[in-house]
């Protein structure tokens, strides 16, 4: 499979397909201007992205699962067509099944029109046997992923059903940090959020001014379509975080408890991890006609 992927999509010195963790496939980029990153075609999950000059951008668990029917820990997750479980259906696997599908990979390019000769891939997904017993749309999912002096992700749903489809996503992004507890966010000033925490109320909660970490926090902000900034007062760097198609945002940490829960996730992982992530979720689930296109996408960068 590396070799014929190797054949169809390798660019000497920009693009090749490697066996990655696990033996499953990833495609290595590494553009002309010094940018890198790695897709896993399992869950088309981004794991490693660094700009030019920089360090690595996105968080991973070094206790993650590489396997067929596990979803990576870390990197980018793609949660769809649903977030979280779907009502009343604990039965059907938490934040979808792209994460775990196997994608296919489209095509390979270098966008002559970028300054610093950034490189795109595209991988698709569509239904079969599997999805349909899950979700009963038939469907064609396209996720380019550009990688240069930032990260960008785009993720192109298209109902080809008869039927409106209802569809919940998450571009679930871990985020490396130094230190939870030096990290502010800011860019969600003055917005509500439900609060995962707190199944006894239903009540939208209010965050005043920037958010800062001790403690688990697990929140979909609603309304919230701005840019979020990520500062680390530690390595002095912010990663600022815009997006498209979203009107919902999720913050999670996971801080301590949580953490040792996790199998696939250190005790002490949730000290250098952040989650932020580019939803359609709670009220912001969507609902795609037949034959509609609904785009989601996702923009990372580092300001030093
Ligand atoms: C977040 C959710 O987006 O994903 C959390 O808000 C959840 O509630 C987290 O714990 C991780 O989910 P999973 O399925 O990858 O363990």
């Amino acid at each position: 499979m590396i070799q014929s992927l190797n054949e169809r999509f390798a660019m000497e010195g920009l693009a090749n397909f490697e066996a990655g963790e696990g033996g499953l496939p990833k495609l290595c980029l590494s553009t002309l201007g010094g940018a890198s990153a790695e897709i896993y075609l399992h869950g088309a999950h981004v794991t490693s992205f660094r700009p030019p000059q920089g360090t690595e951008l996105l968080w991973m668990s070094r206790a993650s699962d590489f396997a067929k029917d596990r979803p990576i820990r870390g990197g980018i997750p793609i949660c769809w067509p649903w977030f979280g479980k779907p009502a009343e259906r604990d039965d059907l696997p938490q934040h979808g099944f792209a994460r775990t599908s196997a994608w296919q990979v489209e095509a390979v390019s270098q966008n002559e029109g970028s300054a610093e000769a950034e490189l795109s891939a595209t991988l698709s997904l569509q239904h079969n046997e599997d999805s349909l017993s899950l979700w009963p749309h038939e469907f064609d999912l396209q996720y380019q992923v550009s990688v240069g002096n930032q990260l960008s992700v785009e993720l192109r749903f298209t109902n080809n059903s008869d039927q409106p489809a209802s569809v919940g996503t998450a571009i679930h992004t871990y985020f490396d940090v130094a230190n939870i507890e030096s990290v502010q966010v800011s860019g969600l000033d003055g917005r509500r959020y439900v609060d995962q925490l707190d199944a006894s109320s239903s009540d939208l909660k209010l965050t005043e001014g920037e958010i800062t970490f001790g403690e688990e926090v697990d929140r979909i902000y609603v309304d919230s379509e701005d840019e979020v900034t990520i500062r680390d007062a530690v390595l002095n760097k912010r990663i600022l975080v815009s997006k498209s198609g979203s009107r919902s945002t999720v913050v999670w940490n996971p801080w301590i408890a949580k953490s040792q829960r996790m199998a696939d996730f250190p005790d002490d992982g949730y000290q250098t991890m952040l989650c932020v992530e580019t939803t359609n979720a709670a009220d912001d689930v969507r609902r795609v006609m037949p034959g509609e296109t609904h785009v989601l996408s996702q923009t990372c960068r580092v300001d030093l």
